[in-house]
Parts: structure tokens; C-alpha cells; sequence
């Protein structure tokens, strides 16, 4: 319950309206306990005295009464309508900029269906919270205090009759409070979890059909609705046994009051009128004692959402520090280019006793410079990557841009400085312009798109329905895998950024368009400090020089030729050769079924060896190579990607000049 109070300085700003709210409703509910008052004069005078205009005055004064009280909540209506709209609003608005401020690390960790009802359903229990239960537990109870002092004032003794059942009631409140905070609970999270299947359904589509998994994930959904189901059919028994109890013990009382009374009538120790009264004054009072029941219950569901809203407020968004602003200043004379120093990191969830994804990363980009980053699948390429825009913190180490540590300084520097282009290309709903743009500050636009989708070889923007207007995303014209590839490039560079980061920025792209971006890449890349990761030789021959990445360390930095002389690893990476040597190991047989395949034969080096039966020693390997350089398996349409990457290949092993800057 206590989370309800954090919502205070969202109400605040309504608070005027919500307590004349709530002031209108007191008044309009003590209205409804005059009535009982007018029943008892009536009765006592005008019906008595057998005085019919009397008693056609008491009923106009009751209808009076009636309209008032009726006019009364429709005005409280209106007064918190509105503004709790605003509430809502409001903490919507800032859940989703806290969403969009929490590190990666977080949105690694949480499940997006539980967001997604954080955001939609549990917000919308807070403004019925507000709207309802907290102004009518306050209004209820006034009601029901006042109306016992008016029940005491006529009868005391069947007052106290009335009271009996107030002690059994709070401990039951309480019992059921208890309870159903525990289902309530249980029940919204599960909402989430259900939400989190629906989108993930939703979102694999392709997969779910393809598979032919809709039958399981029926299944899935089926059980998990089910499970939602037992706990809202649990909060239904827990709320109909609280209501029953409410209800009945009550009337119980309202009924032994009758019985009383009417003896006390017949003896003539109380008058018809002041019965009455008393009666009808405990009728009145029935409905502000039955909502209590179902008003707790409300709340217990609002403190839930409100728990559950500030779990998401409350973790810690990115740490920002202002005191490197003014030495970002002075960063022209000092172009040092990217440099890793002793960079550890591990995945903050993550075993803690395994080894960090990478252990200790030294590594120099120079100012100007191009630097592949080649590694095995899982080596953390992606994740060193991530480091340079700080999309997760460093464990330990630095890394300086220009001699200045990216944890010193403003994000938005950062996000200047640095542009990256992720190995999953995200389009937005929004135009192919917009999505490009979002890599530029505010100033940039045609001149800079038309530059940036030529580099990134993005012709095929032209021929959209309506060019760079044209809607695509979720919400548009869907894009093949190569043509949002190219948009992400182009939304790389777009805005000219001294520090070029690309996760293997061309993988999907056909050979020709590949040899096309890379042309054109080359121009960007002179101008930039470039980190570059690289499956493929022909997207290693953009770079000056190559890092090799190997158990969470450099192993090795140098040109292509270097690496490819005396790195077996290397040699291994970029031959598609069968046998992993050992990391670090000699050069040795990779290297020589590179050099073969280079000579002329596709990625047929492998393919020879696997039809030779994969031999495992050296000679073999080479043997194997050398099949391949005859021309042997070369042949054939599906070659030919191979084919013509192993030629690029070659003319970098012949030292082809020009090809490598
Ligand atoms: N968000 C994450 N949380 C925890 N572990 C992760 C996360 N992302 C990646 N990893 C782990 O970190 C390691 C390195 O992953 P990374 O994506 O950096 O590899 P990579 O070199 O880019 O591979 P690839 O060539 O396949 O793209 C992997 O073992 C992976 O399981
Ligand atoms: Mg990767």
C-alpha cells in the first residue's frame, strides 16, 4: 500500500479538483442521510396529525433531496474525469522516457510483454484507483460515521446492536486484504507473461508459420490463459466471500434492530417515527458498508500496479557524468583515434564464475585508420562494438576516443562522435528519410540523405512508391534483409561521424553490390576512424589493418598479409578451411589451404577436403587445396559468391596493389 502514496506528486497537480471532488461526494452522500431524517418528521407529523399537505410537503422536499444528490456525483464525475486522464498520461509518458533511458543491460533482463502491461493495464487500474476507490473509501467512510452519530442520537441501544459487527468485519478486511494482494499480484504478472507471448508470436510470425509451430504456441498461449484464468476465478471467490460476509452480517444486524425496535414500538418506548428513521437511516448506510468489500479490493489491485509500475521507475538509468564536458573541448589538436585499454567486460547477467566475454581488450585504432575486427562466431565482436557508444558499461579499463574516456563524457558528445551500424538493421515505422536521418543531428537534410544512400549503394530507394517518403517498418512496406542493411549504412554515416563503428555492415549483401558499397565506403572511410567487424576477405580489404579477436583477447594485429602469414587462426577464419588449429598456434595448414583457394578455386579448398574424407594432417589439407586450385569442385551457380570473394582474395595475396589501402 505504500506505493500508493509515491503516486502523490503525479496527483498533485489535480489536487484542487480531487478534493472539491471528493468534498461534493461527502456532501452529496450525508445528503442521502437527511432523507431519513424527513421519513421521521413525516411520519411523526403530517402522517399522525392525518395532515395530507404535510406529507405531500415531505415527499417534495425527498424529491428534492434526491435530485440534489444526483446532480452532486454527476458534478464529481465531471471534476475528475479529465484530470485523471492527465494523471494517467503523465505516468505513462514517464514510463516510456524512463524506458528509453535504462541501459540495454535492462531491457536484456526484462521481458517486453511485462513493459508493454506496465504501461497499458496497470496504469489504467491506477486512474480507476484514483477515480473511484480512494474518493469513495474517504466518502463511505464519512457516510458511515455520521451515519452512526445520527443512529446513536435516536436510539443508542439499537446503535450499539448495529456496531456489533464491526470487529468480525476488520479482521476479515484484513484477512482478505492479505490474500487477495498475494493474487492480484500473481494475476498481473501473468497478464504479462501473456502479453509477452502474444508479441513474441506476433513478432516470429514468419518462424511460428514456417515451422508450422502455431499448434504449440496455441498451446503455449492456451495454458498460460488458463493459468490467468485459475488466478482471476481465485480473486473472484476471495471477493465473493468477502462481499457475502459483508453483506449478510450487516443485515443480520439491520434484522435484530427490527425486531427490537418493534417491541420497543409496542411497549411504547419508542416512536413509529424515530423507528423509522433508525431503519431506513441503516438502510441507507447499506450501500457505503457493501462497497467496502470490492472498494479494498480495487485499492489492493492499484497498490499492486503501483508496486509494479515503480519496480520499472525505480531501476537506475544510465549513469551520466558531466565532468568531462569542458575536456571534450579541447579534443582538435589531439587526435589520438579510438583506443581500448585493458577493456574487461562480462554480461551483467552473465554466471559470475565464468570467464568475461572479454578479458582484457588492448587494442589502437589510429586516428584516420580503418580496423577490421575479425573473430570466431561468439568471440564477442558484437559486444566489443557495444562497448564504444557505451550501450553497457566497461568492468573495468577504458576506452579513450581522441585520448578522452568515453565514461567522461556528455552522452549526447558521444552520440556525436560516435555512429554505429548494428548487425540487425532496425527500420522504424516511419519514411525511408526519417530512418536515415535519425543517425544526423537536427541540421541535416536532402543534400545529406542523397550523399549517404549513394555511399550505402541505396539506389533502390528511387524506386519506392513514393522515394525517400516512402513509409517502411512495422507499420510499411517491408524490406529485403540486404536493402535495410543498407539503410542502416547509410543511417551510419549520414551524419559524417569522426568515429565509424559497422557489425559486419555488408553480410547480407549480393557480391556486385557488396564490391559497390565497399567502393563507395572507401571514400567515408579515409575521412573517419573506423572500426570494422569482418567475416568476409573482401569486406577485411576496406581496412588499413586487422585486430584478430580470439578468447576474449587481441591476439594479433596487423595487415591482412601479415595475419595471414603468421596467424594459423586467421589463416583458418578467412579460408573456410575444415580443421581449427589452435589458437595462437603456427601458421601452418589454414594458411596454405588459403593460399590455395586464393590461387583460383572458390570455397571448393573445403568442400575438396570434406570429399576426400576430411583429412586431418597438414599435407593433406593442402592437398586438398590444391585440388580445389585445378579447378576441380569450382565449378557451378553456387560457386560463384564464393568464387568471385576467393578471387578478390587472391589479388590480395598476390599483392595486387591498389585493392588494400
Ligand atoms: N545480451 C547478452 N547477455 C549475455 N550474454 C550475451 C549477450 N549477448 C551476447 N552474449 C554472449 O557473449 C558472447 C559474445 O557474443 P557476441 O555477440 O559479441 O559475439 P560475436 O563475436 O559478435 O559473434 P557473431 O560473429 O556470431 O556475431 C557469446 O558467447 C554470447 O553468448
Ligand atoms: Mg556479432
Amino acid at each position: 500500500m505504500r506505493s500508493l502514496l509515491r503516486l502523490w506528486p503525479y496527483v498533485r497537480p489535480v489536487r484542487t479538483r480531487l478534493f472539491s471532488a471528493a468534498f461534493v461526494a461527502v456532501v452529496a452522500s450525508c445528503l442521502s442521510l437527511v432523507i431519513p431524517l424527513v421519513l421521521k418528521w413525516i411520519v411523526d407529523g403530517p402522517v399522525a396529525d392525518r395532515d395530507p399537505g404535510g406529507v405531500w410537503l415531505g415527499a417534495l422536499a425527498l424529491l428534492l433531496l434526491g435530485i440534489t444528490e444526483a446532480v452532486l456525483f454527476g458534478f464529481r464525475r465531471w471534476l475528475v474525469a479529465r484530470p485523471l486522464a492527465g494523471v494517467e498520461a503523465a505516468m505513462r509518458a514517464d514510463l516510456f522516457r524512463h524506458l528509453q533511458r535504462l541501459p540495454v543491460a535492462f531491457h536484456d533482463r526484462w521481458a517486453s510483454g511485462q513493459l508493454l502491461s506496465r504501461g497499458t493495464t496497470d496504469l489504467m487500474l491506477l486512474r480507476m484507483f484514483l477515480a473511484f476507490p480512494l474518493t469513495f473509501l474517504l466518502v463511505n467512510g464519512t457516510t458511515i460515521l455520521a451515519g452512526f452519530v445520527i443512529l446513536f442520537l435516536q436510539e443508542w441501544t439499537l446503535g450499539l446492536l448495529l456496531l456489533a459487527p464491526v470487529v468480525p468485519l476488520v479482521v476479515a478486511c484484513s484477512l482478505f486484504e492479505s490474500r487477495y494482494s498475494l493474487a492480484a499480484r500473481r494475476s498481473q504478472d501473468q497478464v504479462g507473461d501473456l502479453t509477452t507471448v502474444v508479441e513474441e508470436s506476433v513478432l516470429g510470425i514468419r518462424v511460428v508459420k514456417g515451422f508450422g509451430r502455431h499448434r504449440s504456441q496455441a498451446t503455449a498461449f492456451r495454458e498460460m490463459a488458463e493459468r490467468l484464468r485459475g488466478t482471476e476465478l481465485l480473486k473472484a471467490r476471495l471477493l465473493g466471500g468477502i462481499w457475502a460476509l459483508i453483506t449478510v452480517i450487516p443485515e443480520l444486524a439491520v434484522g435484530a434492530a427490527l425486531v427490537l425496535g418493534t417491541v420497543q414500538v409496542a411497549d411504547g418506548d419508542l416512536s413509529a417515527g424515530t423507528l423509522v428513521a433508525f431503519l431506513s437511516t441503516a438502510l441507507a448506510l447499506r450501500w457505503p458498508v457493501d462497497s467496502i468489500g470490492f472498494l479494498l479490493a480495487m485499492s489492493q489491485e492499484a497498490a499492486t500496479a503501483a508496486d509494479r509500475y515503480f519496480e520499472v521507475m525505480d531501476a537506475a538509468v544510465e549513469h551520466e557524468s558531466h565532468d568531462g564536458a569542458p575536456e571534450a573541448e579541447r579534443a582538435p589538436g589531439t587526435a589520438d583515434g579510438l583506443r581500448f585499454e585493458g577493456v574487461v567486460f562480462r554480461y551483467p547477467d552473465a554466471p559470475a564464475d565464468g570467464e568475461p566475454v572479454l578479458g582484457r581488450i588492448d587494442l589502437h585504432v589510429r586516428s584516420g585508420e580503418t580496423m577490421a575486427l575479425v573473430g570466431g562466431t561468439g568471440s564477442g565482436k558484437t559486444t566489443l562494438t557495444a562497448l564504444v557508444p557505451r550501450l553497457y558499461d566497461v568492468d573495468a579499463g577504458r576506452i579513450l576516443l581522441d585520448g578522452h574516456d568515453v565514461t567522461g563524457m556528455p552522452r549526447e558528445r558521444l552520440r556525436e562522435l560516435v555512429s554505429v551500424a548494428f548487425e540487425e538493421p532496425t527500420l522504424f515505422s516511419a519514411s525511408v528519410g526519417e530512418n536515415v536521418l535519425m543517425g544526423a543531428g537536427g541540421g541535416a537534410g536532402d543534400a545529406e540523405l542523397r550523399r549517404a544512400l549513394d555511399i550505402a549503394q541505396a539506389g533502390f530507394v528511387d524506386g519506392l512508391p513514393h522515394g525517400a517518403g516512402t513509409q517502411v517498418g512495422e507499420q510499411g512496406l517491408s524490406l529485403s534483409g540486404g536493402q535495410r542493411q543498407r539503410l542502416a549504412l547509410a543511417r551510419a554515416v549520414v551524419g559524417q561521424p569522426r568515429f565509424l563503428v559497422l557489425d559486419d555492415p555488408l553480410s547480407a549483401l549480393d557480391v556486385h553490390t557488396e564490391a559497390l558499397v565497399e567502393a563507395a565506403l572507401r571514400e567515408v572511410l579515409a575521412g573517419t576512424t573506423a572500426l570494422v567487424v569482418a567475416h568476409r576477405p573482401s569486406t577485411v580489404m576496406l581496412a588499413d589493418r586487422v585486430a584478430l579477436l580470439s578468447g576474449g583477447r587481441i591476439a594479433a594485429v596487423g595487415t591482412h598479409h601479415e595475419l595471414l602469414r603468421d596467424n594459423a587462426e586467421y589463416a583458418w577464419l578467412m579460408s573456410g578451411g575444415a580443421e581449427r588449429p589452435a589458437p595462437g598456434g603456427p601458421p601452418g595448414t589454414a594458411a596454405a589451404a588459403y593460399r590455395a583457394q586464393a590461387g583460383g578455386g572458390a570455397h571448393a579448398g573445403g568442400e575438396a577436403q570434406a570429399a576426400d574424407g576430411a583429412p586431418t594432417d597438414g599435407e593433406a589439407h593442402a592437398g586438398g587445396g590444391a585440388h580445389a586450385a585445378d579447378g576441380a569442385k569450382a565449378d557451378g551457380g553456387a560457386q560463384a559468391r564464393g568464387g568471385a570473394r576467393a578471387a578478390g582474395a587472391a589479388e590480395s595475396a598476390a599483392g595486387a596493389e591498389g585493392s588494400i589501402r
